[in-house]
């Protein structure tokens, strides 16, 4: 079977990583998206594991279309009857980009009527109920070229559950995972996010040092499928839950506002991982290594607060980071002129869409001479 497992731009590469350790060669690497090839426990196994991916679609079939008539036919042509009831509910999403077919709502009820037309014929019966479990069907038209996939994972794979609690500006999951995996973080470096918030990055950074699958307390959409043997989903967690580890980890997350870490308190607890939380301001961040990584998603001047006063944090910011010389840093923001503000040019950017907002990650490499003097 053939797997699509969609990004936010500029996260494919850490997608394929992650394919990669579970032993997956990714077939084709695209914007947003990272193809691959295997069976149901490989699904079963990349819904718990992908800890970048926003959502794990599975082909039902592709081909080209240009006109209505075509798209109705080719979908009716397919085996839907392979994987829905008579009964099931059928939600179709759809995106479509260069292509002669635009009108993605046309194609949505078009989509929907084909499958129904295949359903009556292929059971028989004059009308489809939609009493059963949702199935949601995705469309995807490229350059005229169709994708017609099953949404294997109902909410998207950021929910992982433990973020039960909301702060005003949190990040998503998957970015926290994606700006800790893009740094040079191993389980036993230190871990720093001095704005920690809700305590997305630093439980995310636990649960990857640790070797917790993202996802191993929430249910998935290809659960209720019917043609799937339920075992792969057991089997896959089972094999999860017993490759987690409970090292001591030396990851810490502070915030100014108390409120914040008493919720980071609460999300670790859900997410089955011990760290360490403090109310502080970033002025006065300190650690006793002379090497680790610091992550920090700070206000961008939108939500939280106005432009001089985070034009003034981020000075603020650039001075105490000085103290740490051996430490990498990573800063995600949306702030265009970041690095004129922060007063030093990155070594490394990455773009990454952040709910629609373009957000730079903008990396600082640990000077080397302090590795070399320990
Ligand atoms: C964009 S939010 C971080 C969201 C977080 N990444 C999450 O996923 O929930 C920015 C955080 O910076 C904190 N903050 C603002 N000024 C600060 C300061 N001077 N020192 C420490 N934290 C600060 C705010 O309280 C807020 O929680």
């Amino acid at each position: 079977m053939q797997f699509t497992a969609t990004c936010k731009l500029g996260l494919e590469s850490t997608v394929a990583i992650q394919l990669k350790k579970l032993g997956i060669e990714p077939t084709e690497t695209l914007d947003a998206r990272v193809r691959f090839e295997g069976d149901y426990l490989t699904m079963a196994r990349t819904l718990l594991w992908l800890r970048t991916a926003e959502r794990l679609l599975m082909t039902v079939g592709t081909f080209t279309a240009r006109s209505f008539d075509e798209l109705f036919e080719k979908t009716k042509a397919l085996d839907w009857k392979a994987y829905l009831k008579p009964s099931t509910r059928i939600h179709v999403n759809g995106k479509s980009a260069k292509s002669t077919l635009f009108s993605v709502s046309d194609c949505q009820s078009i989509v929907k009527k084909a499958i129904v037309e295949n359903l009556k014929a292929a059971y028989r019966v004059d009308r489809i109920p939609e009493t059963a479990e949702e199935v949601i069907v995705e469309i995807g038209i490229l350059r005229d070229e169709v994708t017609l996939a099953l949404d294997c994972c109902g909410a998207g794979l950021s929910r992982r559950g433990y973020r039960t609690y909301n702060v005003p500006a949190p990040l998503s999951e998957t970015l926290g995972a994606g700006m800790v995996m893009l740094s040079k973080f191993y389980p036993d470096t230190p871990l720093i996010d001095p704005m920690c918030g809700s305590g997305t990055i630093p439980i995310e950074a636990a649960m990857i040092a640790n070797h917790i699958a993202p996802s191993r307390n929430r249910s998935f959409a290809a659960e209720q499928w019917t043609f799937l043997p339920r075992s792969v989903f057991s089997r896959a967690r089972e094999e999860a839950f017993d490759s987690e580890r409970h090292e001591t980890l030396c990851i810490l997350g502070s915030d100014v506002d108390p409120h914040c870490i008493d919720l980071c308190k609460k999300h670790a607890k859900k997410a089955g991982v011990m760290l360490n939380w403090r109310v502080a301001d970033v002025r006065d961040m300190t650690s006793d290594a002379k090497r680790g990584v610091i992550l920090c998603n700070p206000p961008y001047g939108e939500r939280l607060l106005d432009e001089r006063q985070v034009k003034a944090l981020y000075r603020t910011m650039r001075t105490v980071f000085d103290r740490f010389p051996g430490w990498e840093k990573s800063i995600i923001t949306a702030m265009r002129d970041f690095e004129t503000v922060y007063g030093k040019i990155a070594d490394k950017r990455r773009k990454l869409s952040n709910g629609g907002m373009v957000c730079t990650v903008y990396r600082y490499f640990a000077e080397k001479r302090m590795f070399d003097g320990d």
